[in-house]
């Protein structure tokens, strides 16, 4: 069927023959931005308009699009042309292409752009049809940290401010509460007490995290789950970050603000060495 034409980084193909990468961003980080345009008749309604909400939304997101507005309104025209489809949408989607997975962008990106239509029902006339009926709810949008979602995009965006200017992570801030960094979550020693934000709607429940809270009860190092607030980051004696991938990292910065002695401190070093021996247990590594 001509609907199942796929307008591929300017080739149109059927799309069982369209390949995206498994390492594609927009794919593994939602890094990318998109666009719905309605078909009547087998035309686009306000092509225009969506094309320069697209071009906002990518430099929203600091992505360039790797092809000209103009080949992009010529290959889409070629789509819809070519396409069986009526009444219906083109889907366009720009993601920052293919490249190993590493929150941080890649140098040179390769951006993806695809595109496709469908057949869409017909929208009652004016006035007829049943009316919507509405659920309220919060407004979540994106508070569910504690779900490992692919919806990586404010994390991305985060880290690339970050590591743009410098900086090895990004910390969430809110309200003057400090919840976790953007690849990590985040640990400070207070008064010999490791603190840390509680999981949840702000928080990943990290497994490091678990396995370190293991860790302190072994230690004796007693742990209190609660907010941080900003001020009290430069204050407290030690600052550390943990992940799968660099288990515990002790922190030296906040801002431009030196954190304990310079160096990684005796909280840090105790717990990272019991974690050692946990990995050391479970893998003989
Ligand atoms: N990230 N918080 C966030 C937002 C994370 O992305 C991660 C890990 C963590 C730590 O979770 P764990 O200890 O289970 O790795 C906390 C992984 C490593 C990543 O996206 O590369």
């Amino acid at each position: 069927m001509a609907s199942d034409l796929v307008w591929l980084n300017g080739e149109i193909i059927p799309m069982a023959d369209a390949r995206i990468g498994v390492e594609d961003r927009g794919y593994q980080f939602a890094d990318g931005v998109y666009e719905v345009v309605r078909l009547y008749n087998g035309k686009p309604f306000t092509m225009t308009e969506h094309l320069d909400r697209l071009e906002r939304s990518a430099a929203g997101i600091k992505l360039a699009l790797p092809i000209t507005r103009a080949a992009l309104e010529d290959g889409l025209a070629k789509l819809v042309a070519k396409s069986d489809v009526r009444d219906g949408m083109v889907y366009l989607q720009a993601s920052r292409g293919v490249a190993p997975r590493n929150h941080v962008f890649p140098e040179k990106p390769s951006g993806t752009v695809v595109a496709y239509c469908r057949a869409l029902p017909p929208v009652p006339a004016p006035g007829e049809g049943f009316g919507a009926k509405l659920l309220a709810v919060p407004d979540e949008r994106w508070k569910r940290c504690w779900v490992k979602a692919i919806a990586l995009l404010p994390n991305v965006l985060a880290k690339n401010e970050a590591a743009g200017r410098g900086y090895d992570e990004a910390a969430f801030v809110e309200d003057g509460l400090v919840s976790e960094c953007s690849t990590a979550n985040l640990f400070a020693v207070a008064n010999g007490t490791l603190v840390t934000h509680p999981v949840g709607a702000k928080v990943l429940p990290g497994i490091t995290r678990a396995v370190l809270f293991d860790c302190a009860k072994e230690l004796g190092i007693k742990v209190d789950e609660r907010p941080l607030r900003e001020d009290e980051m430069t204050k407290v004696q030690e600052l550390f970050i943990t992940s799968t991938t660099r288990e515990l990292s002790w922190v030296s910065h906040w801002n431009d603000t030196p954190v304990g002695q310079g160096t990684c401190g005796p909280v840090t070093l105790k717990l990272h060495r019991a974690y050692r021996d946990r990995v050391r247990a479970q893998t003989g590594a």
